[in-house]
């Protein structure tokens, strides 16, 4: 199995349009340290053609498209036509589905969301109601714990993890009844090995060790390394868990029980740019490599080290 790493940042990039702390003034002058938001592709087989899945597309979606040739149109054929066939999206957050907006044109993929996602998208965010009018696109439903299959090579399966509704549907009261399915976690199976995607955990508890549990590779949230990182700063803005998302550091911090987790590869993604461990040398970047686990950077390619060929046979 493979995947590419397409963006590795929380909702506001680094650098943060409006935002002077010291890795974003540091990433404007270093290109090289600038982060596009958190998004993979997912490589699969399909009766021997190949294909791609994009999970969770934001508006750096283009510009990540741009950097991959194998996500571009193939050099021969009609003018417009694509490899990406398929989205996934782990929950309705702006950042992990503003970039459906950027696939409008004309095509039609099959669009793969819990229920309560769907219905985000038709009611608080109606990005399926706008896209209807452009693009002939399938909206399919994830059923947590029901395995789909991406061609004849990879199978996922949801873990339902939170009822964190984003902030735009937090006062939207019809859903609450249907919550538990906000946001999900991904594990990518083929033959012989396994990936894991977790870029919202909220508590650490026995639903993300089952997820992440058998995983080669793991990408886990990274997003802030302290419960007050933002408030510290001067933002106005509440705790890291109050936004879905639990700390890196602590006793039950997000570095610890990754420490008790195997897996070949460990790797944090949809990183804050206000989190101390993007800078080099930092002590908080020290815990992370004491830790066992690594930064994920954008445009990265990870493989599984066993192929698995046709999952179904
Ligand atoms: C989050 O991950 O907490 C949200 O995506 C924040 C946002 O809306 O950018
Ligand atoms: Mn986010
Ligand atoms: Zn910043």
């Amino acid at each position: 199995m493979q995947l590419i790493v397409l963006g590795t940042s929380a909702g506001g990039g680094c650098p943060q349009w409006n935002c002077g702390c010291d890795n974003c003034n540091f990433a404007r002058k270093n290109g090289q340290s600038a982060r596009t938001t958190d998004c993979l592709a997912i490589q699969y087989r399909d009766e021997g053609a190949d294909g791609w899945a994009i999970v969770n597309p934001g508006v750096d979606l283009r510009h990540q498209l741009a950097r991959h040739a194998q996500l571009q149109p193939p050099k021969a054929g009609p003018i417009r036509q694509t490899p990406i066939q398929t989205v996934i999206l782990t929950d309705g957050e702006l950042d992990h589905t503003m970039g459906l907006i950027n696939l409008r044109e004309g095509s039609a993929l099959k669009i793969f969301a819990t229920d309560l996602v769907h219905e985000l998208m038709e009611t608080s965010f109606p990005v399926r109601t706008v896209l209807k009018n452009y693009a002939s696109h399938e909206f399919v439903r994830i059923v947590p714990d029901e395995p789909f299959f991406l061609g004849d090579s990879v199978k996922v399966t949801a873990h339902a993890l939170s009822d964190k509704l984003p902030k735009y549907a937090k006062n939207s009261h019809p859903f609450a009844a249907r919550c538990s399915s906000a946001v999900v976690g991904l594990k990518f199976e083929s033959a012989h090995s396994s990936i894991a995607y977790a870029p919202q955990i909220g508590v650490w508890d026995d639903k993300v060790s089952a997820l992440l549990s058998g995983a080669e590779i793991i990408l886990a949230d990274g997003t802030f390394f302290t419960s007050d990182e933002m408030s510290s700063l001067g933002v106005k803005a509440g705790s890291a868990e109050s936004m879905g998302h639990l700390p890196l550091s602590g006793a039950g911090g997000i570095l610890a029980r990754l420490q008790e987790t195997k897996a070949r590869i460990k790797l944090l993604t949809h990183i804050n740019n206000t989190n101390p461990i993007l800078r080099d040398n930092s002590p908080e970047r020290q815990a992370v490599e004491m830790a066992g686990v690594k930064i994920a950077v954008d445009g990265m390619c990870l493989s599984t080290s066993k192929v698995g060929e046709n999952l179904r046979d």
